[in-house]
């Protein structure tokens, strides 16, 4: 195992009727901004619980935020916060909302010339307002880590950064509030939460067995449950295994200690900038291929992965490997998703642009900081 250092300051507040705990979550007197998105809250009754609770507090809004947050839209936020003096920030939706809430904290702080810099350049940050977070949606583990990822839609450019000036204060997680999500968001979150469990997990064995015990057995409850969710969408258990579950898979807990690898995330970014494919399609997508191209150097943990969690019946090593790739496509597909970029019309002539922000950032992906634009095209090319 190597060496670590760990700390993980959120304070989680987890269960049925528990948007009610919010007040007693926030410093006395503070002027609260809180940010939403497209407006979904307004429809299903978690706008209301959060006004109920929040009565007695001075309150601003900002709505509107899409999906894939956008640069130019978190910048009106930054201007309100500054000009209404907001000192508490409070997110209530899913990891777009949460992650647009932790950007903006950054750049209202920010004393560079240009906040994009921090996702740019990773420009260090000093400073960033305090916030919490109400979760909508389980997925992104966004409501209890110290990352988030935006979105400039002018350049086509989607990128993301980690600070640990921006872990919420408290996340509140009511399973009851993701009732309301169309099932494709549902489906979407599973296929997240996995696979940001399997990107800390499929490298290479460090003889860490506390981590790997609990990234197996997130991987196998994700599996389960994502599975029944399809069929019982209204069953509490079910939610709250699921988004607990999604919390765990990305909360830093897990990839303490183990080489991690990324490259399915961050080559995924272009799907969503230039194709709009959702975040979870594109790693489904693209998931089989860094397996296939990586699968001599990942051969153990694959053979792990295949044993624990999918009961593949040992055959051969190599059965064995392939079969496991096979039987993490499968899992995606009866998620409900499609696994080849030919289902959406991306062709061989399309891999160039898709590879463009690998290149550009002169990203060395993977645990061996091996994979380049270039294996980040032939892994794309596999997916056709
Ligand atoms: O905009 P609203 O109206 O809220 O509707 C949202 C949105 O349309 C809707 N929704 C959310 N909760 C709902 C609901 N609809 C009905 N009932 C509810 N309870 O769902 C849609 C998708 O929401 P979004 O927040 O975009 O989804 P998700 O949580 O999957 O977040 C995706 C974003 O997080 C980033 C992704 O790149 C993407 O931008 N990620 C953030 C990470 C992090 N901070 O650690 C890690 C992830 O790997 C990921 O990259
Ligand atoms: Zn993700």
């Amino acid at each position: 195992m190597n060496n670590f250092e760990f700390c993980n300051p959120v304070k989680i507040i987890f269960g049925k009727g528990m948007i009610s705990r919010l007040t007693a979550q926030l410093p006395a007197g503070v002027k609260v901004l809180i940010l939403y998105g497209g407006g979904s809250i307004k429809k299903n009754g978690i706008y209301d619980q959060v006004k109920n609770a929040l009565s007695g507090i001075e309150t601003f809004e900002f709505g509107g935020i899409q999906p894939n947050p956008d640069y130019d839209t978190c910048m009106k936020a930054v201007e309100l916060v500054k000009n209404e003096k907001i000192d508490f920030l409070l997110a209530v939706g899913g990891g777009s909302v949460i992650d647009a809430t932790k950007f903006i904290a950054s750049a209202a702080c920010y004393e560079g010339e240009d906040p994009w810099d921090i996702l740019r350049k990773g420009a260090a940050i000093k400073k960033a307002l305090p916030l919490g977070c109400v979760l909508t949606l389980a997925a992104t583990g966004s409501e209890m880590n110290e990352r988030f990822v935006i979105s400039k839609n002018d350049s086509k450019l989607k990128l993301g950064f980690a600070s640990p000036l921006v872990f919420p204060q408290f996340a509140i997680l009511d399973p009851e509030v993701t009732y309301s999500l169309p099932l494709k968001q549902v489906a979407n979150g599973v296929v997240d939460s996995f696979m940001h469990v399997i990107e800390q997990y499929l490298t290479y064995p460090v003889n860490a067995r506390v981590q790997d015990a609990f990234a197996e057995s997130l991987m196998c409850i994700i599996k389960e449950e994502g599975l029944k969710v399809l069929k019982k969408p209204n069953d509490y258990a079910i939610r709250a295994n699921l988004m607990w579950a999604a919390s765990n898979a990305l909360n830093s807990w897990i990839g303490q200690g183990v080489p991690q690898d990324w490259s399915s995330h961050r080559i995924g970014y272009s799907l969503t900038a230039l194709f709009g494919l959702d975040h979870a399609q594109t790693l489904a997508v693209i998931l089989p291929g860094v397996m296939e191209y990586k699968k001599k150097e990942k051969k153990d943990k694959i053979i792990s992965l295949g044993l624990s969690v999918f009961n593949i019946m040992p055959n051969s090593e190599s059965a064995l490997v392939d079969e496991t790739i096979d039987a993490v496509e499968a899992f995606f597909r009866s998620m409900g998703f499609s696994t080849r970029l030919s289902e959406f019309g991306i062709k061989e002539n399309d891999l160039n642009s898709l590879v463009q922000h690998v290149r550009e950032m002169n990203w060395q992906l993977g645990e061996h900081a091996d994979i380049d634009w270039q294996a980040a095209k032939e892994i794309l090319s596999l997916r056709l």
